[in-house]
């Protein structure tokens, strides 16, 4: 019989940032202050921060040796270059336009690519990605397997494109109003969902034969590679690194928040293989980012971009990375907590609807959830359920996707085991006193992207516990 072997980080900790648990009392005046929006809280607040993956990361000495090689020359930075270099060779694309995070490529795609009445299929929504879509005058179509929008589905590709839904919007409105599909590997809000290399093949030929391009948002595409190798057959004497390109190869062009994936704090690019599309972005990029050689980036950033890029395919690296999720997620399932599953890349997601079954969904449970567990514990989290998908545009009713979600997003190479630990024992704290959560109303509402401003009033008493 073999022993068991576990695998363990690959990098040993060098320098420390103190957090502080505050007591109760503090935490219930926090969250009242901050609306009942952990988008609110002060980041001195919250003992262990689980609200994003994005711009959270831990960067390595490699790095940070970099940041003192920043070429800080308004034009033509040689960061720049060694950006472009990294891109080309791990993700595949000819040109590179820089933006200082991921929706700043997406604006500038939007305006490029989509005109007035168009129409964006997309493997479920991002908020912010549709709503660049909806403000350049597309209208978008979640065009996701059924399997995505049901949290206890076990398939293996949750993010896969239904290839039925695409050409039905295809013959609905004509190809000729679809310029593209954004293809998001992973979906983060189906719950850090893979897309399989057999599903995105499919979708390509389809494209192809449509004449409609294939935009990949390779925000978490690392990870959605890691998957594959895990998950598909043929793929798994692969490195990470080479099915990454294979993902890349199969499309025309990504929008990319390096945030995630990347391992930095700030920065992000549009990469494209067609030279007229990359002249028009390069003619956008001015106006909203900055030249063409930094899109808003420092050339510090850029520097440890490129150095984080190649650090992320390592197999090693993602094995970790993905691991502590699922070390997370499996402590959870086994506690009998409805979480989404399978367990995603990036983050567990509980399933609000499932744990606050009280709350009626105008109530906002998973809002809810997310201020009790702050209470309870000092986690810090991030709703995912109807208050992140905001209104319809045309109606102006509020809009109700199937999940209602909690997130609890594991930043890279920042909490260890034990954190890990403390956030389930708590998870289950708040799990055992779920029917005291009161529900919460708009006292706030903005207008673009809700979910980051708004504030609530909790729903029959003061305090998120009755
Ligand atoms: N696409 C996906 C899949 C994302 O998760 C994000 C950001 C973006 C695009 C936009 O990138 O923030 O750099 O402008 N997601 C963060 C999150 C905010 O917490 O999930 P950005």
């Amino acid at each position: 019989m073999s022993r068991r072997r576990s695998w363990a980080e690959p990098w040993k900790i060098k320098v420390v940032e103190p957090i502080r648990m505050t007591t109760r009392a503090e935490r219930e005046a926090a969250v009242r202050e901050a609306g009942y929006n952990t988008f609110l809280l002060r980041s001195e607040e919250c003992y262990i921060d689980l609200l994003t993956d994005s711009g959270t990361s831990a960067m390595s000495d490699q790095q940070w040796a970099g940041m003192m090689l920043g070429d800080e020359a308004y034009a033509g930075s040689s960061n720049f270059y060694a950006l472009q270099e990294a891109v080309r060779k791990y993700y595949g694309y000819e040109h590179l336009i820089p933006t200082h995070q991921g929706r700043g490529a997406e604006n500038i795609l939007s305006q490029v690519l989509i005109d007035e009445g168009d129409f964006v299929p997309g493997n479920m929504y991002f908020t912010t990605t549709r709503l660049h879509q909806e403000l350049a005058g597309g209208t978008f179509r979640d065009v996701i397997i059924d399997e995505g929008h049901d949290p206890s589905s076990e398939h293996p590709f949750k993010g896969n494109v239904d290839l039925a839904k695409l050409r039905e919007l295809v013959e609905e409105v004509g190809a000729e109003r679809v310029p593209y599909i954004t293809v998001g590997v992973t979906v983060n809000l189906a719950g850090g969902q893979p897309v399989s290399m057999a599903n995105l093949r499919e979708v390509a030929e389809y494209c192809r034969e449509q004449g409609i391009l294939v935009i990949l948002d390779a925000t978490r595409a690392v990870e959605n590679a890691y998957f594959v190798q895990q998950r598909e057959d043929g793929y798994s004497d692969k490195s990470v690194a080479r099915i990454l390109r294979e993902i890349c190869d199969l499309s025309d062009g990504a929008t990319m928040s390096g945030k995630k994936d990347s391992l930095v704090n700030i920065g992000g690019w549009l990469g494209v293989r067609d030279p007229r599309i990359a002249e028009q972005a390069r003619n956008l990029v001015v106006v909203y980012e900055g030249l063409h050689t930094y899109g808003g980036m420092a050339g510090r950033d850029m520097e440890a971009m490129a150095r984080g890029i190649a650090e992320s395919v390592q197999d090693d690296h993602i094995r970790a990375r993905v691991g502590q999720v699922e070390y997370l997620g499996g402590k959870l399932i086994e506690a009998g907590v409805p979480v989404v599953r399978p367990i995603g890349g990036h983050a567990v997601f509980l399933d609000a609807a499932a744990m606050l079954p009280h709350l009626a969904r105008e109530v906002f449970p998973a809002q809810a959830l997310a201020s009790a567990l702050y209470v309870e514990s000092g986690i810090r989290s991030m709703e995912r359920g109807a208050v992140s998908a905001g209104r319809d545009p045309v109606s102006g009713e509020n809009r109700y996707p199937k999940l209602e979600l909690v997130r609890l997003t594991i930043p890279r190479r920042v909490y260890t085991q034990a954190h890990m630990d403390v956030t389930a024992e708590s998870v289950l704290e708040v799990l055992d006193q779920r029917e005291r959560v009161r529900g919460l109303e708009f006292a706030y509402e903005p207008e673009y992207l809700r979910f980051f401003q708004a504030r609530f009033d909790t729903v029959g008493g003061d305090g998120i516990f009755a």
